[in-house]
């Protein structure tokens, strides 16, 4: 089991990483000082493969605790959910010694993290996470919220947890495509901010892609590593944070034209990630055989780095229409050498359209 600290003054927390961890949830709850009533906010499907062991640490730690369901899938990221979930809270009386624990993914975590933020004005807050995607990016860091009609998290919170539980064991139900997905944005995490781990990553992807769980361990302690001292340096998104959206750009733009539901999240952000290296290498940034290794990476992990069709123009209307875009201005994260992200928002649109173009007929620039 390895630990890895957030480093926020008075709201840090410990990452607890390995296999079997789900099992110690109560005790280290505990460890924490927490000590009220436990709402655990699930899905009937995830709390079905891991709720009871939950539920026994949770006993075991001599906690009482009720369970709250919401509906799979993003559509269920609601401000609806969270407020069937205060009739829940209300009804069993719980009060602000109580903590909330998210047991599943993003979504479940996103939800049930603005949930806490917001309950009696913020109440704690445990993470247990139950994806790749889950367990590398969305548990740690803070940012809770949901969806509004008119887009994706534009309703949300900063709630920092007071510990986050990573069972890797849970990545073994848990379907090849979003394994993959997730891998996505594990792969970023190199590209951006360290090139040995893109090594390490790339050498041993065979064992990542078989769940072998001390090369799992290793990989999601240095993704939160990279995350927590990303965090650290600007928790309320202000500056360096933006690094993160490396593949975001495009990405985000695939993801809105195809109404989200062609693509997850991380096969979207992987064509995101290999067009902007392309940007990056055209603008003199990126060595052509780096640009080359990242791609090859993403595709051996089983992720496609081209779009099957797209209409250049309605992406790149997308693109200007981003909530990000501020006077016209697209910006991009590009990698600076393999091991490094850089903020731009200096990329012609010229080459953004030639780009998008080549993607597109399959050719090179
Ligand atoms: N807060 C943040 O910083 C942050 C960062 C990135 C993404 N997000 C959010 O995360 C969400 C996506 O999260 P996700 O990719 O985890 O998707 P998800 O939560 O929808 O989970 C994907 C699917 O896997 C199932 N599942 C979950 N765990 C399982 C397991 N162990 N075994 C079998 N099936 C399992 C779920 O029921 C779901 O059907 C989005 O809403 C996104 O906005 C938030
Ligand atoms: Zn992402």
């Amino acid at each position: 089991v390895e630990r890895v600290n957030v480093d926020l003054g008075q709201r840090s927390y410990d990452i607890v990483i390995g296999p079997r961890c789900l099992t110690q949830v109560g005790s280290l709850c505990r460890e924490v000082g927490l000590s009220g009533d436990v709402l655990i906010i699930s899905t009937p499907r995830i709390f079905e493969l891991y709720g009871e062991a939950l539920e026994n640490s949770l006993r075991e730690a001599d906690y009482s605790y009720v369970a709250g369901f919401m509906d799979d899938g993003e559509e269920h990221k609601t401000l609806e959910t969270v407020s069937h979930f205060y009739d829940l809270a209300i009804k069993a009386g719980l009060d602000r010694s109580s903590f909330v624990i998210s047991l599943g993914g993003g979504v479940v975590g996103d939800t049930a993290g603005f949930l806490a933020a917001t309950y009696m004005r913020g109440i704690p807050f445990v993470q247990v996470p139950t994806t790749l995607l889950a367990l590398v990016d969305s548990s740690v860091g803070g940012k809770v919220g949901v969806d509004h009609p008119k887009g994706k998290n534009l309703i949300g919170a900063f709630h920092q947890p007071s510990l986050v539980v990573a069972d890797i064991d849970t990545l073994k139900s848990l379907e090849p495509r979003h394994l993959v997905s997730g891998l996505a944005e594990v792969i970023k995490y190199g590209i951006i901010w360290d090139k040995e781990f893109f090594r390490y990553i790339d050498g041993h992807l065979e064992a990542i892609l078989a769940l072998d769980p001390k090369v799992l361990t290793q990989i999601v302690k240095r993704c939160c590593e990279i995350k927590a001292e990303i965090v650290a340096q600007d928790e309320f998104d202000e500056n360096v944070r933006e690094v993160l959206n490396y593949g975001h750009t495009i990405g985000h733009a695939l993801e809105t034209i195809t109404g989200y539901k062609s693509y997850l999240h991380g096969e979207a952000i992987a064509i995101g990630m290999s067009l902007a290296a392309q940007i990056s290498c055209a603008l003199g940034s990126l060595e052509a055989e780096e640009k080359e290794a990242i791609d090859q990476l993403l595709q051996r992990a089983g992720l496609a780095v081209r779009p099957p069709n797209w209409d250049v123009q309605e992406i790149f209307s997308s693109l200007l229409r981003d909530k990000k875009v501020r006077r016209g201005v697209v910006r991009f994260v590009l990698p600076q050498g393999i091991g490094k992200g850089y903020v731009t928002g200096d990329v012609p649109r010229e080459l953004i359209l030639d780009v998008l173009r080549q993607a597109l007929t399959g050719g090179t620039l």
